[in-house]
């Protein structure tokens, strides 16, 4: 799966979104300022479409079930649905229920779980279908285009839907890779560990500093700082390179300590201590640490 930065594309899009929350708003607004026509936004009601249309600055307010599903240009028009993962279907289920004829017309949903194999009641309409997810946290929506600058895109789905989909996030200076739609909800799954785990990971060690008398702030600049060049240097060597600390120099002693004093902590603190440095082992047996060492470690983490 190689990504790749791309140009943004030559061709102009009419495009339609439907259920204009966070993701939904973003595009509508970067894609409309890149010259992209916003032809209607819709949402459960007309109120909600409204709010979304004054954030996007361009397009006509409408419900899922009055939008104008007429396109007169097929070929260069976009539907997106990005409702919440859980209503993408029952929303193409309803479009599809109004039997819009949409030879050519490409429809988009920005799911990471889900493949576009979900949109398939609109494969009878003629429309071609691509799901294309951003690798990024949208807390609101965004209106400056620097914020989605380099995020990586992952998409799936038939050959010209994703020419449009390349297009699009071209167009937003993004960069594509392609996925199996069999494979989403596993790319899912290391989306959630890279993006998600790891706030859950830092808040264990946050809580740790904490526990030994170092003020919240203090300990999150402490530690962030400290996390930070560790991804810097992944980044730049790769996990076996950055490795450091006592699992990657075989250090049975310091690791049965750490277990023995975390025991004062919640009991789940340990339980993520002791299933992380068993993968760390993997990774100090490729960095070439003691076997010796690193079997013994293992032994004290799996007892
Ligand atoms: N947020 C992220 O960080 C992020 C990142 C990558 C990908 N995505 C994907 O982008 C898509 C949209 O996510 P989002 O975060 O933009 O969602 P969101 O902010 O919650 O917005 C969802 C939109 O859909 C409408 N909606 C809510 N519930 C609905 C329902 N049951 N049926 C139909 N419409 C409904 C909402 O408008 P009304 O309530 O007014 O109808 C709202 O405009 C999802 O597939 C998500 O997985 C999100």
């Amino acid at each position: 799966m190689g990504a790749q930065a791309l140009p943004v594309g030559p061709v102009s899009y009419d495009l339609a979104i439907v259920g204009a929350g966070r993701v939904g708003q973003t595009l509508g607004r970067l894609l409309a300022a890149l010259g992209h026509r916003i032809t209607w936004v819709a949402c459960r009601t007309h109120a909600a479409a409204e709010q979304a249309v004054r954030f996007i600055g361009a397009g006509l307010p409408t419900t899922y079930e009055a939008a104008p599903l007429h396109l007169p240009a097929p070929s260069r028009s976009v539907v997106c649905i990005t409702t919440p993962d859980q209503a993408i279907v029952a929303t193409a289920t309803l479009l599809a229920q109004r039997g819009p004829v949409w030879p050519g017309v490409t429809v988009l949903h920005c799911s990471g779980a889900l493949s576009s194999t979900v949109l398939h009641l609109l494969h009878p309409a003629g429309a071609h279908l691509a799901s294309m997810h951003p690798l990024h946290a949208f807390g609101t929506a965004i209106d400056d285009p620097e914020v989605l600058r380099g995020v990586h895109w992952c998409i799936e789905g038939d050959e010209a839907a994703k020419r449009v989909a390349r297009h699009l996030i071209g167009a937003l200076h993004g960069q594509v890779s392609e996925i199996e739609p069999e494979h989403k909800i596993l790319y899912h799954a290391a989306a959630a560990v890279a993006g998600n785990q790891i706030t859950a990971l830092m808040s264990v060690a946050f809580a740790i500093l904490e526990h030994c008398g170092i003020a919240p702030d203090q300990a999150r600049a402490m530690l962030i700082r400290l996390s930070a060049g560790v991804l810097q240097r992944m980044q730049a060597e790769g996990e076996i390179v950055a490795l450091a600390g006592p699992i990657s120099r075989g250090d049975v002693a310091t690791v049965a300590q750490h277990i023995e004093h975390l025991h004062v902590l919640p009991p789940v603190y340990g339980a993520v201590y002791r299933s992380l440095s068993q993968v760390l082992v993997t990774l100090a047996q490729r960095k070439g640490a003691p076997q010796e060492a690193l079997a013994a470690i293992m032994q004290i983490l799996q007892a």
